[in-house]
């Protein structure tokens, strides 16, 4: 018998088409043999439709279709008919209809698969991984991706409506500077020579605007040999954006005006612009993170003021080595036990604090171990700072600023994921944090490095202090925040070589090693490079978030484990001597 090609969906079919002979073609769902009666729910990507086979209808199809098993795929030809009021199912855009086959036609057996396939399955990720192409099958994988589909076509039509060109850079490239070790490709033809794969397109996207395409994006994937995490993938697929002649609040409105966008046509939200923007120092103090997420609103505090003349021999040695003193208020958690302040004081303890410091906030007073060390006009500006009320918990920390700071702002997340306060209906928080430092230091090779690349550009009023106090100086540089993670970075460019010697000055970079590693950059600002600045988003992040999921791997076709593996394909995989050979690669025993 010849396959016949399908005449509608397994999605498709409606009362409108009661009475009609159509051709389906799908895999098998499920099956249920009712003592005589056939029932298969027929799937494709459209959706489910209901399939039927009565021996009275007829024998021979209903014969073959006691053979079938799931994931068979099958070609059926029969009459739509309406089901009974007590045997439709609303949940079913089909659910009004079933077809009587009259046809049926195996296109091709299937092995019972490692799991179903359906959501909600008990099975590990690496089976699911291994058997990629049968997960995918399930409706939450395909829904995710759908979901990508219309996202990147909301991407491209943005950025169209907007004059932006999309441009592709090369894939074997010199090393760029994001600062994740290179996955490195070796030539044949050069011996000893490697090229590096993108980890960004951050130096092309820079010569296109001095090419003069004044305004470029691309979608397009970046590779990073990186620790990898729930939000991190070795390649991943960036929504990468330049522009020229701009300032900071240029790039602000092309990317709200994505965003708004996006959030139309994905979640059918109105985004209310401008978006909210906390500088670094801010979301620091308050949040403890760059990225903080808003959407509750727990607030950090510095208590600095408050123990500046403390007897407290904790604080006093902190306050003497430029340490840093931060509070954090819980409202209604004054009844937590002993056994629950344990636990959490286990928690920033693993996070490297030295003890968490916890009060509660009694009609009497505050109670505590340490409440005797503390006069009780300590007791009355810290509640006033912070605000409190009877039945608040109080939680302190003392140490390091930013190493504090980020410990008290993992509590903060800890505090609400344990009190629920995101619940599903909770407004999604999307902000700007603005106004990064330039360099960070580090302590282990003893050097400053960029914290965001070395081409972003000082704030005009700190140029001064990259030679000073290179530390305290401010990038033009700016996040997208949504709901606590980073979801885009970028930055305003220097487009000035003078300015970007004092910066490769700062970082310890020679002349000549810059110019061996960025040397066509530097030329090509010589030949009239415009002021220019831009952003990337990560886009499989944003799917992450759009779609609900909690890993990136759930919005990515076939992704890699969390050690860069392929579990499907098995890469990376040993390869010939001879190919070996070819690329002047010897393996070290
Ligand atoms: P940045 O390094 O901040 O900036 O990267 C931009 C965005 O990419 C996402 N991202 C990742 N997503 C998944 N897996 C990873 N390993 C990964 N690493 C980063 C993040 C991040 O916000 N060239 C600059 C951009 C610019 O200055 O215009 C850059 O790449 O969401």
């Amino acid at each position: 018998m010849q396959f016949k090609r399908r005449t509608y969906t397994c999605g498709e079919l409606r009362e409108k088409n009661i009475g009609e002979k159509v051709i389906l073609n799908g895999w098998v769902s499920t099956r249920r043999d009712l003592g005589g009666v056939i029932f298969i729910d027929l799937r494709d990507r459209y959706g489910i439709t209901q399939i039927v086979f009565e021996p009275n209808h007829n024998q021979e199809s209903h014969n073959t279709a006691k053979e079938l098993r799931g994931e068979y795929v099958i070609s059926v030809e029969g009459i739509v008919e309406k089901r009974s009021e007590e045997t439709i199912n609303p949940s079913l855009a089909t659910g009004t209809v079933d077809l009587m086959v009259e046809k049926l036609l195996i296109l091709n057996k299937a092995q019972t698969p490692p799991f179903l396939i359906q959501d909600k399955i008990d099975t590990n990720e690496e089976t699911r991984l291994k058997y990629r192409f049968l997960d995918l099958r399930r409706p939450e994988l395909q829904k995710n991706l759908l979901l990508r589909h219309k996202m990147y076509q909301t991407v491209r039509d943005y950025f169209d409506e907007n004059n932006f060109v999309e441009i592709e850079t090369p894939m074997l490239m010199k090393s760029t500077p994001e600062g994740a070790r290179d996955y490195l490709v070796p030539s044949r033809l050069h011996k000893g020579k490697f090229y590096a794969l993108p980890q960004s397109p951050q130096t092309y996207k820079q010569l296109l605007m001095v090419s003069g395409f004044d305004k470029y994006y691309q979608i397009v994937k970046c590779f990073r040999d990186e620790d990898l995490r729930a939000d991190r993938q070795p390649e991943f697929t960036q929504i990468d954006v330049e522009m020229s002649f701009v300032k900071q609040e240029d790039v602000f409105n092309v990317v709200e005006g994505l965003m708004k966008k996006t959030f139309k046509n994905i979640w059918n939200k109105e985004l209310e612009t401008p978006l909210p923007r906390l500088t670094y120092a801010e979301a620091m103090e308050k949040y403890g993170s760059d990225k903080p997420d808003l959407r509750f609103d727990l607030e950090m505090v510095i208590l600095n003021d408050v123990f500046a003349k403390s007897e407290f021999r904790v604080f006093k040695d902190q306050i003497a080595d430029n340490g840093i003193i931060t509070g954090l208020k819980i409202p209604g958690c004054g009844n937590y036990t002993r056994n629950q302040l344990d636990v959490l004081t286990d928690f920033v303890k693993k996070q490297g604090a030295g003890g968490l410091i916890w009060m509660r906030v009694r009609e009497e007073g505050l109670e505590a171990p340490v409440a005797k060390f503390f006069s009780e006009e300590e007791k009355q500006n810290l509640v006033k700072s912070l605000n409190t009320q009877t039945g608040d918990l109080i939680f302190i920390l003392t140490g390091k600023k930013l190493k504090i700071l980020s410990i008290m702002g993992a509590l903060r997340l800890e505090m609400a994921r344990r009190l629920n306060l995101i619940k599903e209906d909770t407004p999604p928080s999307l902000i700007w944090v603005t106004d990064f430092p330039l360099l960070e230091w580090d302590e282990e090779t003893d050097r400053y490095y960029a914290m965001h690349h070395p081409f972003t550009s000082p704030r005009d009023e700190d140029l001064e202090l990259l030679e000073t106090s290179p530390g305290e100086t401010r990038a033009k540089a700016y996040d997208l925040v949504l709901n606590g993670n980073e979801i885009a970075g970028g930055s305003i460019r220097i487009h000035d070589s003078s300015v970007q010697s004092k910066m490769f000055k700062a970082l310890g970079i020679t002349k000549e090693e810059a110019d061996l590693k960025f040397g066509f950059l530097l030329n090509a600002l010589k030949y009239g490079a415009p002021p220019h600045g831009g952003i990337a988003f990560g886009f499989d992040r944003m799917v992450m978030l759009f779609t609900g999921s909690q890993s990136i791997r759930e919005v990515i076709a076939f992704p890699k484990t969390s050690s860069a593996i392929s579990l499907m394909d098995d890469s990376p995989s040993p390869v010939s001597e001879e190919q070996l050979n070819e690329l002047h690669i010897k393996i070290k025993k």
